[in-house]
């Protein structure tokens, strides 16, 4: 079984795509782990990091993306998940010299598109608001479920909105991880997010929950060596959980998200940003095998 980690905050430009990008090819490298990415954001922008503007293009023309699958499932053609991922993707050398072996599901600008379908489908069989969303979420998590096979981690990027996809990558995540800057604003998007993950009504009964009994973790990104930035990410820790590694604004993650065609080093792609790197995929690596643990039991 794999373990599936969303990356997700309801807010936009926080460093979603980034991190899950990011810890793609740390399980892969340092971690030795078969992963795959699932982009379940319409701006696709985890596909154009790990293909490039052509191979993403490639991919559609050839209706290889996350929402040709949905479509060909909902046609009724017996459409089987693994025809529709894409392998040794990412532009990352792994051990042995080759391609690191990271696998991605494409994103689409037609996964909007779909979830309105399914949901106007739904709304013909049931008057219930509530049931009709249940049912198309409930919809989503099992196609989600279906491309675990063959993978240790599956990293689902999310939409910074809430879509039933996104909804459904909630549910499904063995462990949520929500990058955030540190200002005010991320706090409250925080504070939002984790009601939804936890099912609290307010911060009141959020934090009845134990930090560590909470499905998901934070990581503060983009943060400048600024006392602002530290008190702020220790506010933060004081209702949520955080990891104690943060990612610092550095030139290497900056540049991370552009698709060089060759492939090269890990520590060469990340630059000034693979010790950061490296300490990240240490803590949660760590995480996910405490989560696993608590599983088992
Ligand atoms: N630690 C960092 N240092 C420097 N640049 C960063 C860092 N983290 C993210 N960025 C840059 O910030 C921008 C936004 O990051 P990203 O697209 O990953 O955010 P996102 O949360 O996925 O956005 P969206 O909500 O639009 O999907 C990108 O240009 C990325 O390169
Ligand atoms: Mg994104």
């Amino acid at each position: 079984m794999a373990f599936f980690l969303a990356v997700a905050n309801r807010k936009g430009g926080v460093g979603k795509s980034t991190v899950a990008v990011m810890l793609a090819h740390a399980l892969s490298v340092h971690g030795g782990k078969r992963v795959l990415v699932l982009d379940l954001d319409s701006q696709c922008n985890a596909s154009l990091i790990l293909l490039g503007g052509q191979g993403w293009n490639e991919a559609r023309k050839a209706g290889k993306t996350i929402s040709d699958y949905f479509y060909d499932l909902f046609d009724g053609i017996p459409a089987n998940a693994r025809d529709y991922v894409a392998k040794n993707v990412g532009d990352v050398t792994g051990a042995n010299g080759k391609p690191a072996p990271i696998s991605l599901v494409p994103g689409s600008l037609l996964l909007e598109d779909i979830q309105g379908e399914l949901y106007l489908k739904q709304a013909n069989q049931s008057n219930n608001p509530e049931t009709v969303a249940n049912r198309v979420r409930g919809r989503m998590e099992s196609l989600i479920r279906r491309f675990e096979g063959d993978f240790d981690v599956v990293i689902l990027d999310c939409p910074p909105g809430l879509s039933f996809a996104a909804l459904a990558a909630l549910k499904t995540a063995d462990k949520v991880i929500v990058p955030f800057r540190p200002d005010y604003v991320s706090q409250l998007a925080v504070d939002r997010i984790a009601l939804l993950i936890e099912d609290t009504r307010n911060l009141d009964d959020l934090i009845t929950i134990p930090l560590a009994e909470r499905r998901y973790v934070c990581v503060a990104n983009y943060v400048r060596d600024d006392n602002k930035d530290y008190m702020m990410i220790e506010e933060i820790s004081l209702v949520h959980p955080v990891l104690d590694t943060f990612l610092p604004q550095r030139n290497g993650i900056a540049n991370s998200f552009d698709f060089i065609g060759q492939s090269r080093s890990i520590d060469a792609k990340y630059g000034d940003a693979a010790a950061d790197v490296k300490e990240l995929h240490g803590e949660i690596q760590r995480m996910m095998q405490a989560t696993t643990k608590v599983a088992v039991q």
